[in-house]
Order: structure tokens, then sequence, then C-alpha cells
């Protein structure tokens, strides 16, 4: 610790005069190691708001503790750290001289009572708020926060293929998380959307291509995505195969498309080759296609969406079915 002595006299006396007061050594004591507000400080020194706010004051006019405004409340913190050398030293003393105070030992007993009662605070809010807790969540919050916590979980050297990537939604909140986002696409319409929502994003790269002969070399993505695309493709069993030959070994592929259906005139009017895909035939594509671990699940419906029902399939590409299979 620097011992150099201050050179202002002022500064010690003010320093000395703020300390000079029993309240104000309690208030320090509780705020040197927690963060509290005027109602809580009212509450466990059992005194009127007045007195503490008048109290308060001369600890940030001195700069013992410092504020910081949280929804309606100030918070009030001493940090040790912060305070200049001499007057830690000074500090250390006052503390010293008041660890044995029967006051000091009696706020601290309701300094835990306070601070219990914040957890149960918290506790009786979400008590009362289960039912509604939904709906206010996305409310104060919105949808998009909870997508980008799951997107946080990908491994960020992923080189990640987005089949059918259309005007490129996925690829741009994917973008955020990941190495490099490949979007393969065979419609130069859609690519100029897609190019349009990339703007200046530097980690996506557009490539026209068809999924039976996609534009990207054996083994060069770590995962590939295909949603609402295999529908579109005539023969879905080399798409899949496509998918196998693309990501490297230990890599994955999702798809998500249309469990099959029979409303034939959305198909026809979607312009999709066949109405659904069916599970069993995927599984098989998927295993011949060196996939591994294949797992596919109908999707809960949106209560908004008109279209069918949606499936997801999720698989690693381990190669082992392959060798089996050889
Ligand atoms: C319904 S969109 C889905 C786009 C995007 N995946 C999404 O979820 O928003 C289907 C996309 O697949 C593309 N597509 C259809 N057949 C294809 C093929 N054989 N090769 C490459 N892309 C194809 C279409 O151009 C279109 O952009």
């Amino acid at each position: 610790m620097d011992k150099k002595p201050l050179g202002k006299p002022d500064t010690l006396v003010a320093w000395m005069e703020s300390l000079s007061d029993a309240t104000r050594l309690r208030l320090l004591r509780l705020l040197e190691h927690q963060e509290l507000g005027v109602v809580e400080l009212c509450d466990v020194l059992q005194s009127p708001q007045s007195t503490v706010s008048r109290h308060l004051k001369v600890l940030l006019d001195q700069r013992w503790v410092r504020a910081a405004r949280r929804a309606t409340t100030n918070y009030y913190r001493m940090i040790l750290e912060e305070l200049q050398v001499p007057a830690q030293r000074l500090w250390l003393v006052a503390r010293e001289q008041t660890d044995g105070w029967a006051t000091a030992r009696q706020d601290q007993l309701r300094l835990e009572r306070v601070l219990h009662q914040r957890q149960q605070d918290a506790r009786t809010f979400f008590a009362g708020a289960a039912g509604q807790w939904d709906q206010l969540r996305c409310e104060l919050y919105g949808r998009h926060f909870g997508i980008e916590a799951m997107l946080a979980l990908l491994p960020a050297h992923y080189v990640i293929a987005d089949l059918g990537c259309g005007t490129a939604a996925l690829a741009v909140q994917l973008a955020g998380h990941v190495k490099r986002v490949i979007g393969v696409d065979l419609s130069p319409e859609m690519l100029k959307g897609a190019k349009k929502r990339i703007g200046a994003l530097k980690n996506i790269e557009l490539r026209k291509g068809d999924l039976t002969s996609v534009p990207i070399s054996t083994g060069g993505c770590d995962a590939v995505l295909c949603l609402l695309a295999l529908t579109y493709v005539e023969d879905v069993q080399l798409a899949v195969r496509e998918m196998g030959r693309i990501v490297k070994p230990g890599g994955q592929a999702v798809i998500v498309d249309l469990m099959p259906h029979d409303r034939d005139d959305f198909r026809r009017s979607m312009g999709q080759k066949s109405a659904g895909l069916d599970e069993r035939q995927l599984t098989n594509m998927l295993s011949c296609a060196g996939f591994d671990e294949i797992q596919i699940k109908p999707l809960s419906p949106e209560p908004s969406a008109k279209g069918p029902a949606l499936f997801l399939a999720r698989a690693i590409r381990t190669g082992q079915a392959l060798e089996q299979a050889r």
C-alpha cells in the first residue's frame, strides 16, 4: 500500500469528518460487502429515509460510496479498491474499531433478513407470474433472444452449408455464431434476395447450384442444413447422398420439411415435387449416405401455421452405416 502522506489537509479533514458519525460508519460496514437500496438501508438501520439519505449524500460527496440507478431505485456500494489509498487505510482502521459494536452485529442480522426478503420477492413474482410468463416474456423481451442464445451453443469454428438457402433468412442468423455459411440455391431470384439480405456480412458465401450436384467439395463443411427444400427435388436420394459427401466425418445434417400429406392443391400451388417425405424412406436414404444416429420427429405445429405439419430430422455423419453395407 502507498504510504505517501496526503498533500492536502482539506481532503484528510473532509474524510475524517465524513467518518465521524456512527450512522455513516454503520452504512459503510453494510455497503462494503453488499449493494443496497435506500429502502433496504432504512430497514437495516431502522432509521427514517430522510436520515439515511442525508448520510448517504455525505458519503457520496466524499466518494466513500458510489450509486447506480436500477429501474426506479438508487443502489449504493463501497468498493474498497476504488478508494484512494489513504482513504482505504482510514477505513480499515474505522472498520476494525467498529467490529465489536453490538449495533453492527444487529445490523448484520437485519441485513440477512433483508437479503432473504429480496429472494422471496423474486420467488413471489414468479409464483404469481408463472401462468402468464410465456406471454409476459415475449412482451417484455421479444422472441429472438432465446434463439440467439441457443445458436451460441454452436461450435464457433463450424462451416455450415445451407442447402436451398432461399433468401438466406437462416444463413444470416447463423452467420453471427459460426465461422462461415455457404448458401446454395438454384434460383437466381432467390439468390438475389439473399444477396440483398446479407448486405455487408462477410462470412456468408452464396453459390448457385443444384442440391443433386452441390457446388461444395467433399468434406467441405461441418454441418448441413436443408429447410423446406427437399420436397422441390425430383431425386431426393441423390440430394441426401450429396449431403453425406459434403459433410466431414463427425459432422451433422439437419433437415426440416413437410410430413406426408394429401393436400395436392397445396403441393401444386407451391410447385413442390412431392407431398411430404416419408420417415422410413428418409431414414434409409440418410443411412445409405453415411449418416448414423438418425432421429426424425414431428414438429409441433404453430397455431398460426397454415401449411402441412413439419418434421425435423437430424443425423451424424459417422460413415459406419456405409461401411457395414459394403
Ligand atoms: C421453400 S424455399 C426454402 C428456402 C429456405 N431454406 C427457407 O427456409 O426460407 C425452397 C428453396 O429451395 C430452392 N430449390 C428448390 N429446388 C432446388 C434444387 N434442386 N437445387 C437447389 N435449390 C433448390 C428454391 O429455389 C428455394 O429457394
